[in-house]
């Protein structure tokens, strides 16, 4: 519920409806409908935009009751612009956009003790540590919030960012002043810049008490803790989140003026001194068997705690490995979240139903009794492929679940861990029908009838209609328009969906987005008028669309949707060419297999031949090619920046070779990539300089043959800065 000031400042304009909504006509209700989004619109706008409320609290609330009862009566009747859907006055484009300025990343998960001893052996070889030099990890529970950062300057409170994507979040300071457990003024003796970043969640207690004051008032019902401190932190009238019982726990810092501390654990301590809440259960532990047991510990106290937590987050105590272990793409390589095992239950599989995705892969879906599972009703499960319905593993041919092959109508044993899809685990063959038939997996797409084919090697057997297939056609555009895509604002799955079947307005490209306005304004239909949009709507997806005609090259190539390519690859290629039209000259020209192009493509350190031939061939196939020449000159692309630009490396790709001593060949790499550099695995006419330590072979040789500049690791190390 909003808090509003009661008042007699009801505008005459507001006029209460009162038919019975259920006396009410379908068509009767539709221009009601329509009123009250209005009405209700403009209350928002004058509340929180002008300042100045033209209704009370109390017909404001009646006024929303109103319209969600009239939504519950005719469902199909609910507007995109429903009122029910708007926690604030505006969407989230009423906030403004921060750009982090150290990246806020996420971890790497793991589940099993071995995956934990793996993270500590991994660890030590990349710092070069032999397993007797002791390695000291502090572990701490994996808080179920969301993540804010927080920028003090000369000790007080500037400015709160949700985390965003990552690299740009949401303004949302004035909402984290009303936070408790967020300080506005340090204690003494902070650095003058200081980003500290932690959780904000709710507590069991306050979230039940929300929730039963939301259905007593009409107000909106959280499915959790954690959606509900999102959508209270996420408001753009901080009385809203301030009337909300949110809490924060701090546990990582962003920019700062001078470090904290050496170790994660001293940061903590300082933390706390500085004013803010450490988690209590936080341990410094001596290695992966101190860790495991803390993970028990905290596991063990979980039901009890009185927050939520899916896990322990592991991370290496001193910070100066923390710096020398540095990032992946988008997680640390010092820290990884220990997730709480899976909760599982006994259900009945209904049926085994085929999706066709993206890439045309034949994906067999669980359609299940729905069955409570950790507190969440499941009732999909994936099924991955032909042979895990059969009981064996597709790439080494092993009975997975003692073989047990699994039919529509079988008892089964569902397992879900954290936010990963639900798996079957087993299935009960005592309880199985006497005429329940093996499952027989399609051979042709279920979708367009082209042959489903499994090549070798593959464990997916996939549709051969390529994007002439409609579900391979529109999955595609769903990726295309996703969050890590193009993010098109009011353009997400559903309304792919719609737009994909409309006769008057399709999308059956992603040219056909851009081109959607100019197309709309030549018919005689008009979208304002269709499809549950109002003037207001279809202009603010018009809007949309525009907005996003500026993309990032590597946010377009990842768009593409070709297969292997995730944002990891994507970002390496367009770091690589630099631009779409070298990135497009070299795919067109690239041969799979042959040619210096593809021995380019290659090069580039992390791309692989899997990758590179799926791409060389994604650019190489008429129908997807066709496609992409569509929708380029729609288009304005930003190209990367190049990295660490004043680093004298900068630009440069560099090949290491023969014994490094000073640290492990990865370290070498992540350090020359910070600076700039390009790491490339061989030597070829585009290499700038190979670093070869004792004992290098051929790459010296062909370095030689070639003319490129080579230098011992004592020189590399004083040309970056770290001698
Ligand atoms: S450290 C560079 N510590 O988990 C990594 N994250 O799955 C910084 N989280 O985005 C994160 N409790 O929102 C860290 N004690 C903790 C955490 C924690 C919860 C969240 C955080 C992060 C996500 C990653």
């Amino acid at each position: 519920m909003q808090a509003r000031d009661s008042g007699s400042m009801d505008a005459g304009a507001v006029h209460l409806a009162t038919t019975d909504v259920n006396a009410l006509t379908e068509a009767q209700a539709a221009v009601e409908l329509s009123r009250l989004s209005q009405e209700l619109a403009a209350a928002n706008q004058a509340y929180h935009g002008l300042d100045a409320p033209i209704m009370s609290d109390a017909t404001y609330d009646e006024l929303k009751r109103r319209n969600a009862a009239i939504e519950g009566r005719y469902p199909n009747l609910k507007r995109p612009d429903s009122p029910s859907d708007q926690v604030g006055a505006a969407a989230a484009e009423g906030f403004g956009k921060v750009a982090h300025r150290v990246p806020m990343l996420s971890l790497a998960n793991a589940f099993q003790p071995d995956d934990i001893r793996e993270f500590d052996a991994r660890t030590r070889r990349f710092l070069n540590l032999g397993p007797d030099v002791p390695l000291a990890y502090v572990a701490e529970p994996k808080i179920d919030g969301l993540s804010l950062s927080l920028r003090y300057e000369e000790g007080r409170l500037v400015q709160a960012a949700t985390r965003g994507d990552g690299e740009v979040g949401e303004n949302v300071t004035a909402n984290a002043r009303t936070v408790e457990d967020i300080p506005n003024q340090l204690a003494e003796g902070a650095p003058r810049v200081l980003e500290i970043r932690g959780e904000v969640y709710m507590t069991h207690g306050d979230f039940a008490a929300l929730n039963a004051r939301a259905i007593e008032t009409g107000g909106k019902v959280f499915a959790n803790p954690r959606n509900a401190a999102a959508g209270s932190l996420r408001q753009l009238d901080a009385r809203i989140t301030a009337s909300r019982p949110l809490r924060f726990f701090a546990y990582a810092w962003g920019e700062m003026s001078e470090p904290l501390a050496d170790t994660q654990w001293g940061a903590l301590q300082r933390l706390r001194e500085l004013g803010f809440q450490v988690n209590p259960l936080a341990r410094l532990c001596d290695g992966p068997d101190a860790l495991l047991s803390t993970y028990e510990e905290i596991e063990a106290q979980r039901a009890t705690l009185g927050y939520d937590i899916d896990g322990v987050v592991y991370k290496v105590n001193e910070i100066g490995l923390q710096r020398r272990l540095g990032f992946r793409s988008t997680t640390p390589r010092w820290a990884i979240a220990h997730k709480f095992s899976a909760e599982r239950a006994w259900t009945r599989l209904l049926a085994i139903e085929i999706n066709v995705g993206r890439t045309g892969a034949l994906a067999p879906i669980a359609r299940l009794q729905p069955v409570t599972v950790g507190g969440v009703v499941v009732s999909n499960a994936t099924l991955h492929n032909e042979d895990y319905i059969a009981g064996r593993s597709a790439s080494t041919g092993e009975p997975i679940r003692g073989g047990k092959d699994l039919r529509p109508g079988d008892w089964v044993e569902v397992r879900r861990a954290g936010d990963v899809i639900p798996q079957i685990v087993d299935a009960d063959l005592t309880r199985r029908d006497s005429d329940a038939a093996p499952f027989a997996f399609p051979t042709i797409c279920p979708q367009c009838g082209s042959d489903a084919v499994r090549d070798a090697g593959d464990a997916v057997r996939r549709c051969t209609g390529g994007i002439a297939c409609p579900a391979q056609a529109v999955e595609k555009l769903k990726h295309f328009v996703s969050r890590n895509a193009f993010d098109i604002e009011g353009l997400g799955i559903k309304q792919i969906e719609m737009f994909f079947n409309d006769p008057v307005l399709p999308i059956r490209e992603p040219a056909d987005i851009f081109t959607l306005e100019e197309r709309d304004r030549q018919n005689s239909e008009r979208l304002r008028d269709r499809l549950g949009y109002g003037e207001r709507s279809a202009a603010n997806l018009f809007r949309a669309i525009e907005e996003r005609r500026s993309i990032a090259l590597a946010r377009l190539i990842f768009a593409l949707g070709i297969r292997h390519l995730g944002e990891a690859g994507s970002a390496l290629l367009a770091q690589h060419y630099g631009s779409w039209p070298a990135f497009e000259f070299a795919m067109t020209a690239a041969r799979v297999g042959e040619g210096p192009e593809w021995e380019e493509l290659n090069s580039i350190d992390g791309v692989g031949r899997v990758l590179a031939t799926s791409v060389v061939t994604a650019f190489h196939q008429e129908a997807e090619r066709a496609a992409i020449d569509r929708l380029i000159p729609h288009l304005r692309i930003d190209n990367p920046a190049p990295r660490a630009t004043e680093s004298p490396v900068a630009g440069k790709t560099v090949v290491f070779t023969g014994t490094l001593e000073k640290m492990t060949r990865a370290e070498a790499k992540a350090r020359a990539e910070a600076m700039g550099a390009k790491v490339a695995g061989s030597v070829s006419a585009k290499t700038d300089l190979l670093v070869a330590g004792p004992g290098a072979g051929s790459k010296a040789k062909d370095a030689e043959r070639l003319g490129v500049k080579v230098i011992d690791e004592a020189t590399w190390l004083d040309m970056i800065g770290a001698a």
